[in-house]
């Protein structure tokens, strides 16, 4: 699509006002890219990548205050292992290229998930790029790398068990926010919209706690050719929803 279609449709975005304040993404169908194209896997991965500057800088343009990317799960690391290995060197090269720009554009970047699981120039990079743009306010881009929303769930679970068998909680104060506090988001708004490209119907165990009200669009377009266009589409799709939280419409 045209920068002018793109510019058309912030346009619409912007003057129906209800701007998401949090949207996550699950880019999936980077391997059924290259394939088409009769390439290695690895080449839909570094095409992807373009795809996710792409759309932080629409979701910049936008005024998201977040933006979450599911970009490894912990399923992820039983790929072949020159895929993961792929994997991790684009992540590093991702960081090395847009750092600066990231910053420089007031991104706060986190990563979320078992970073401790990361290769030593891949968690290199992210110490790096998370101190670099720390004090950043205007999005704030979550990376979700080697996660799974079951293992942060039973992680939420045992981090309230040490604080009980500690003293320092007591069981009948555990509640809804005491549990979201002990998640990787904790202290960030869940998300409004999930959007997940290559059509594919499934979670595929991301964000299964804050996911619950969580407006849900599959888009058909594979992650690489997923731009900021298809972003803002479904910005508007999502604008046109009636959420009600279990309520009903006034
Ligand atoms: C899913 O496609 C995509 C991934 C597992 C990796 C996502 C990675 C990127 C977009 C590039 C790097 C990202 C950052 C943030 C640096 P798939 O391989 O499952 O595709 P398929 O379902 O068609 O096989």
């Amino acid at each position: 699509m045209s920068d002018s279609a793109s510019a058309e449709l912030l346009g619409q975005i912007r003057l129906h006002g209800r701007i998401p304040r949090h949207v996550a993404i699950i880019m999936d169908g980077n391997g059924r890219w290259a394939r088409e194209r009769v390439m290695p896997r690895t080449y839909g991965h570094r095409a992807g990548m373009q795809s996710v500057r792409d759309v932080v800088e629409g979701a910049i343009e936008v005024g998201l205050e977040t933006l979450s990317l599911f970009a490894f799960s912990k399923e992820n690391w039983q790929r072949p292992k020159l895929e993961v290995s792929a994997l991790m060197s684009l992540l590093e090269e991702y960081i090395q290229r847009e750092a600066d720009a990231l910053d420089d554009n007031g991104v706060r970047v986190r990563v979320l998930g078992e970073i401790e699981r990361l290769t030593p120039p891949a968690a290199a990079a992210v110490s790096r790029v998370t101190a670099q743009t720390a004090h950043n306010t205007r999005l704030d881009l979550n990376l979700f790398i080697s996660y799974g929303a079951r293992a942060e769930l039973v992680r939420a679970a045992r981090l309230i068990a040490e604080d009980v068998a500690a003293g320092r909680l007591d069981p009948g104060a555990v509640d809804e926010a005491e549990f979201a506090g002990r998640l990787y988001t904790a202290g960030m708004p869940d998300p409004d919209l999930l959007i997940r490209t290559s059509g594919e119907l499934r979670i595929s165990n991301f964000m299964l706690w804050q996911l619950a009200y969580t407006e849900l669009y599959v888009s058909p377009v594979l992650w690489p050719d997923f731009r900021r266009a298809q972003f803002y589409e479904a910005i508007l799709a999502f604008q046109n929803r009636d959420r009600r939280f279990g309520k009903v419409s006034v």
